[in-house]
This record gives structure tokens, sequence and C-alpha cells, in this order.
């Protein structure tokens, strides 16, 4: 604490801002969220692109952006957890769907060949040109060159996207064709561990050619890749950035698991096995025991089951805000534990329940616990821009997002136009709607219950459609290269050891947002 120092040698800014292990002692009994602080600027040789965000989950899970996408229904599915691991973060996918539906969902972001269009349009070597132009306009392709395939899927050839006119209308597909053994392959096979540079390479090769299609041994069409693609991916990543993989160079998933109980209440141990077997079996890097409560015993023997069958996962587990519970959870076999309880854009736990902790204070207890028991945390919850990133992951090892994301084009969910914006559904996992499709469970509610006498905790809501992951994530990520910068922190290690905290008053966080003037162009 400042005041034990010898007084002599403690600087103004040591009486000011301070360390985490003096802050949050000091304002003990107080509950503080990310807009209650601010983090003081140090000393800084780094330049905000010279950082380097990496974290980790577990010994066996690396991240190169400390960023998961919430396991809610609003949020992960495999289109959003294959762009958060292709960002170098990490999908959850949720659980409110038949556990077969979940097995595929892990199969979908394990089998992502990026920039390899798995399922391409194709055309029959009996349509006519009339057929495929009809097919161009009904469905407004915006391209006009397929592969011809019979129909079991045998690649035949290739129709180019200059004999589809009007004025060969009549003719058929088979007659125009460039032929099976004329076509630009790859056999699946030769694409290696990275299928991009393999593409990238065959498209040098091979001047003049812009689509390259994915055969198999018995040269079934598997997919294709197209030069302009492969052109923006290489770009993309001379940016730096760093796709979430395993060792087959497969994208990583993790996957929440809902504990499934028997008529008589005890947890239905033969199935829990047999679904987190399929999901291990397909390639599931991370399970998640998501629940509004953590630090239960069901939790805690859900967990204990789940370790003895599979020492190797990666286990994340969670709800809880207590230092007890996350040493509850590290003992049951936790890797990660996840902190938050009612800070969710979308929770009315803290209403209805009247329980929970703003988030700074809850992170601040939990990490210590955490770095006692050797186990990660996340910040899960509250995160509404870059800065509360910065300020989370001084005491977190990542952080979680719901509302953030759940705009996101990659966001399960249809659009939907209100007064010209565009807009997608965003619901609290223990809304009345999200439990009665199967997240009960999370709340301690029976799955079969009559929802209308259960309390909802939580709300269904619209966010406005925010472009895509890789947008919304670049500019997250930005901010917090700039919060890294600030703090003279190159990585987040030193992020954590260099952070200085002091309390705001309502003033002075008017101060910080802006005022006093008329908006023209909002910031991101
Ligand atoms: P954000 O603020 O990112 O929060 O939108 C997402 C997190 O909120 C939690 N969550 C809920 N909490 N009632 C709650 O009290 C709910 O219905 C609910 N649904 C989600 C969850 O931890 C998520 O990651």
């Amino acid at each position: 604490m400042a005041s034990s120092k010898s007084k002599g040698r403690v600087s103004l800014d040591e009486r000011f801002y301070l360390s985490a292990d003096e802050f949050f002692p000091a304002n003990a009994g107080l509950g503080l969220t990310y807009d209650d602080v601010s983090l003081a600027t140090r000393y800084s040789e780094v330049l905000p692109r010279m950082t380097r965000l990496d974290s980790s989950l577990s010994d066996s899970l690396a991240l190169s952006l400390p960023i998961v996408s919430s396991d809610m229904d609003t949020v992960t599915e495999h289109r959003m957890a294959i762009a958060m691991a292709l960002n170098g973060g990490l999908g959850l996918l949720h659980y409110n769907m038949p556990e077969a539906d979940q097995v595929s969902e892990v199969r979908r972001v394990k089998n992502h060949i990026h920039g390899m269009i798995g399922d391409p349009a194709v055309v029959s070597a009996d349509d006519t040109i009339g057929q495929v132009l009809a097919r161009i306009e009904r469905d407004g392709l915006a391209f006009s060159t397929f592969p011809v395939t019979s129909s079991d899927g045998t690649l035949l050839g290739l129709l180019p996207g200059s004999t589809v006119k009007e004025r060969h209308g009549q003719r058929k597909v088979v007659a125009v064709m460039i032929p099976r053994d004329k076509v630009f392959t790859v056999a699946e096979k030769d694409l290696g561990k990275d299928p991009i540079a393999t593409a990238d390479r065959k498209f040098s090769e091979h001047v003049g050619q812009n689509k390259l299609l994915v055969v198999d041994a018995k040269n079934k069409l598997r997919g294709l890749f197209t030069l302009s693609d492969i052109e923006r991916i290489s770009e993309e990543s001379r940016a730096h950035v760093r796709p979430t993989r395993d060792a087959d160079f497969r994208l990583r998933v993790g996957v929440a698991i809902s504990v499934p109980r028997t008529a008589d209440g005890e947890i239905d141990r033969a199935r829990l096995l047999a679904h987190v077997s399929a999901l291990v079996d397909e390639g599931a890097d991370a399970l998640a025991i998501s629940t509004a409560h953590g630090h239960t015993k069901g939790v805690g023997d859900a967990l204990r089951m789940l370790r003895k069958a599979h020492k190797d996962i990666t286990l994340i587990a969670g709800n809880v805000t207590s230092g007890e519970g996350v040493e509850f959870l590290a003992a049951a076999g936790a890797d990660t534990v996840k902190i938050g309880q009612g800070p969710g854009s979308i929770c009315t736990t803290r209403i209805v329940a009247g329980v929970g902790i703003p988030q700074l204070t809850a992170l601040y207890v939990a990490s210590r616990a955490a770095a006692k028991k050797g186990v990660r945390i996340l910040a899960d919850g509250g995160i509404t821009k870059s800065g509360d990133i910065v300020k989370a992951l001084t005491l977190a090892d990542a952080v979680i997002l719901g509302g953030l994301l759940a705009g996101s084009r990659e966001a399960p969910g249809k659009l939907m136009e209100i007064n010209g914006k565009t807009y997608k559904e965003y619901r609290g996992m223990g809304s009345h709607e999200a439990m009665r499709k199967g997240s009960a469970a999370r709340y301690g509610h029976s799955a079969s219950g009559k929802f209308s006498k259960v309390a909802a905790e939580g709300i269904e809501a619209l966010k406005e459609v925010s472009g895509t992951v890789d947008q919304v994530l670049g500019t997250l990520a930005g901010g917090v290269q700039s919060g890294l910068g600030y703090l003279g922190a190159a990585n987040l290690a030193e992020h954590r050891k260099r952070a200085r905290y002091i309390r705001v008053t309502p003033a002075g966080q008017r101060e910080a947002a802006p005022h006093d003037v008329i908006e023209i162009k909002a910031g991101s």
C-alpha cells in the first residue's frame, strides 16, 4: 500500500495512480466496473502497431487476439467461430441446438479451408445456357463460370463465363464447356498444411487461370478457389493476423456444453460423456460449462467428469465472481474460469435476483485467486468499447464479447430493416425465448418447465448491423493496441505490470465521452 511506503521515496504519481494490488484493496467493499476507473499513461517507447496481444486459455490453447465470442444463440455458430479463429481469437459455439447439430457445427469449423468455397454452385452437362442464365438471374449470382458435374458430384468440365451469353441460349453446357482433362485442378490430398499457399503457388505457375477446382481421389468436386479471394487473403496475412489453428493447421473452436440431467435430477453421465466424445472426435479444442452460477455442486461434478474423461482438452467453466468460486472450479479441473454475473448488455440477473459484482472488482478478486491456483480467467460481459477491453486485460487473460459481435454479418439470425436501418436480433440466454429453445438449464430451470412462471434473467433486443467480424475486431484490436502504447507495454504481461488505476467521478465520466459539441459523425 502507498501509505506503508517510506514517505520520502513515494513519488507523486505513486501516491495518486495505484497498482492493482494497492488500488482494489483500498476500494474494498465497493463494486467498480469499467467506467468507474481510468488507467494512467506511462513513459512509453512502444508504438501501438508494435504491440503484441498474444494470450492463452490453457497451456495448449494460444490466442494471438485475446477475444472470444460468446456462447449465445444470437452470437456464435460456425460462421462466427470461423471468423473469430481467422482473426486470432476463438468462438464458443452455443448449445441451444440438438446435440448432433452441435457436432456438425464443430465439423464445419474444423473442415473449413480458408479461401476455398466448399460448396460451389455447379451446373449439369444437360442444362442449356438459357437455363444457366435464368438461374443467375433468379439467384442474383455475381459470377457466370461454373464447374460442370454429374448428379453424384463427379467433375465433368468447366463452363467458362465467356460462353454464358444470350446468343448461345439454345446450346447445351456439354457443347461449350472446357472438358475435364483441360480444367485447372488440384487434388485435395495435395493441398497440404497450408492450402492458401498451395493455391497461391498454382495460380502463379499458371498464368491466366483464375479458378482452381479441388477434386478428391475419385474425381468428385470438393471445392473451388478463386484468384481474387487468394490475392485478398494473402494481402491480409501480410497484415500480421495469425489465425488460431491446431497442430494440423485446422481452425480451433470451443463448444459450450449443457449438462443433461436424468428424470431424478442427477447428471446424465452417459449422455454427457457420449456427446462430449463426439465433439472431441470432431476436433473440438475447448469445452465450456457455461452456467449463470458456476460455484455449484452440479458444475463441479460435471467438470470432474469431463476432466477425467479428457485429460488434455481445454476446459472453461463459469460463471463466478468470487475468489472461492475460482478456486472451486480450478480444483475441479478448469483451465480457464469465466468471470461475470449480470454485467451483460442483455442481462437482468442483478435486477431479477439481486446478485452479481461489477466487473472490475470481480476481475481483481478472481485474478488473484486464479494466480494462486495457476488458472486463467475470462472477463465475460459488459464490454461496450475497446477501452473496456484495455482495462479488462490488466486483470484477465482474455475477454468474451456478446453484444459487440451480435450485429456483425457472421452472427446467426436474420436481418431486419426498421426505418431504413438494418438490425439483427440479440437476446440473453436467460430470456424466455432462448430458455424455451434449450438454455433453461443454464439458469437452473427445467427445460420442460412452464417459462411463463420462471423469471427471465435476460431480455430480447436488437443490434444495429455493424459490418463483418474482421472489421469489428480490427477496430477493437487497434483500440487495445493504442491502450498498450499509452502504458508503454509491448505485450499483455507488461500491460498487467504497468497498469495504474484511478477512480473516476460522474463528472470525470462525462468528460471522457464527446461533450459540448454536436456530433456529426460517430467515432467507433
Ligand atoms: P455482452 O455485454 O457482451 O454480454 O452483451 C454477453 C454475456 O452476457 C451473459 N449472458 C447473460 N447474462 N442473463 C444474464 O444475466 C442472460 O440472459 C444472459 N445471456 C448471456 C453471458 O455471460 C454472455 O457472454
